[in-house]
């Protein structure tokens, strides 16, 4: 391989997906909480209320980073938990917790890089309009610099936001995640609040930590049209606006895409100096990178009236998610060419599929393994060819709650038997 010598590995979970301990210390309810107990959104009725325990056990859990050797730690703090009110009065208790875990991580020679919202806003905020409502936004400034000034001291690397994608479309448009709503207003004020919080807080950051390398965290995906019929071309590039530029374009300075808001046909709530206060200037950014998509056109069908299909004999996982690691590769020479990125991170990869636990109490998952290292053969092609990947985070530390997935879909590279608690390395660990 022929990545840089000071690359840097690491681990990403997040906090809603391992911590458990909703109820302690103050924390307060996040619309994840609110989200769980509607009955049919999560599968099994599963919720985060123990997850992996993470809150009790984080000890244990920095063993297991050490054990696998990795440099770095990409976790999220809980926004309930740091300020249970959504704005004003921080929650010490809450705070310390990530204190101690910054601590912790250092000593073992971890470097900590905090997420700052990992989608679990507070139901408080919900209550008064969530993300499609400015004050959200101006909270989670608010938000990130107690906890900036806190932790910056020991704290470099921070991100603001994972996968705001995921907040905007899935959970305002799709329904199917919290707060589970299917209006295409709600979704884009969402989106454009979720960069206007993001460029707030990259002030606040900078502000509370002149040294701070700050950044944000996009899922990105690589689409391709299924067939170069004249139609599923133009469904690709429709696809691609709604999961890429969308996401990217404001972020450089290019504002939001005019093709996407004639599609989507609402209004942004625009405020003159917001598209400056968006396009912040970035330390790193971070890409999220799990499948190729490969759509054709669907006239009439949901936004962005562009179907994913999967080729017939396509491998897949259990989230039956395209195994295409090219589109890594791909997408990281986007960044670079397209977007001028200077420093990259792929901040998340990994792949579930049914582990079995053999009958010595061992998890052999050769094709976790096989997918880890396609991936990586594909960060090391994007670093030959000029991208400038300074690190990659496996997705996940540990198996952990898959949203509305529940349990069901495990990314761990150590398993988690739930009922015990106990934790296992696999193999591809
Ligand atoms: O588990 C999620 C994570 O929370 C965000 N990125 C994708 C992962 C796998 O679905």
């Amino acid at each position: 391989m022929s990545l840089p010598p000071d690359f840097l590995w690491g681990v990403a979970t997040s906090a809603y997906q391992i911590e458990g301990a909703v109820d302690e210390d103050g924390r307060s309810e996040s619309i994840w909480d609110t989200f769980c107990r509607v009955p049919g959104a999560v599968a099994g009725g599963e919720t985060g209320d123990v997850a992996c325990d993470h809150y009790h056990r984080w000890r244990e859990d920095i063993g297991l980073m050490k054990q696998l050797g990795v440099d770095a730690y990409r976790f999220s703090l809980a926004w309930p938990r740091v300020v249970p009110g959504g704005d004003g009065e921080v929650s010490a208790p809450g705070l310390a917790f990530y204190d101690r875990l910054t601590d912790a991580l250092l000593e073992e020679g971890i470097t900590p890089f905090p997420t700052l919202y990992h989608w679990d806003l507070p139901q408080v905020l919900q209550d008064r309009g969530g993300w499609p409502a400015r004050e959200t936004a101006e909270h989670f400034a608010a938000y990130a610099a107690a906890v900036a000034e806190r932790l910056g001291d020991r704290v470099q690397h921070w991100a603001t936001l994972n996968e705001p994608l995921c907040s905007a479309w899935i959970g305002h448009l799709e329904g199917k995640m919290a707060p589970g709503l299917t209006d295409i207003t709600a979704a884009v004020r969402a989106s454009y609040h979720l960069h206007l919080g993001h460029g707030l807080a990259v002030q606040a950051i900078r502000a509370a930590v002149p040294d701070a390398q700050v950044g944000i965290v996009n899922n990105l995906t690589h689409c391709e049209p299924a067939t170069d019929r004249e139609a599923d071309v133009a469904a690709a590039r429709r696809a691609d606006g709604h999961v890429n530029r969308w996401w990217m374009d404001p972020l450089h300075g290019r504002g939001y895409p005019a093709d996407m808001r004639e599609l989507y046909g609402v209004e942004l709530p625009e405020k003159p100096g917001d598209l400056e206060t968006i396009a912040a200037p970035l330390d790193w950014l971070g890409l999220n990178y799990y499948f190729r998509s490969l759509v054709t056109d669907e006239p009439g069908g949901p936004l962005p009236r562009a179907r994913q299909v999967l080729l017939p004999g396509a491998r897949r996982t259990a989230m039956d998610w395209e195994v295409h690691a090219e589109g890594l590769t791909e997408t990281l020479l986007r960044m670079t060419d397209d977007y001028g990125a200077r420093c990259l991170y792929v901040t998340e990869n990994g792949s579930a599929y049914p582990d079995v636990v053999g009958p010595g109490g061992q998890i052999d998952d050769p094709e976790r393994t096989r997918y880890l290292e396609e991936h990586l053969a594909a960060c090391t092609n994007a670093v030959n060819r000029g991208a400038p990947l300074a690190g990659y985070f496996a997705w996940s530390l540990l198996d952990n709650f898959e949203w509305a997935y529940g349990y069901d879909k495990r990314f761990g590279l150590v398993h988690v038997d739930y009922a015990s608690q106990r934790r296992t390395m696999k193999g591809s660990g």
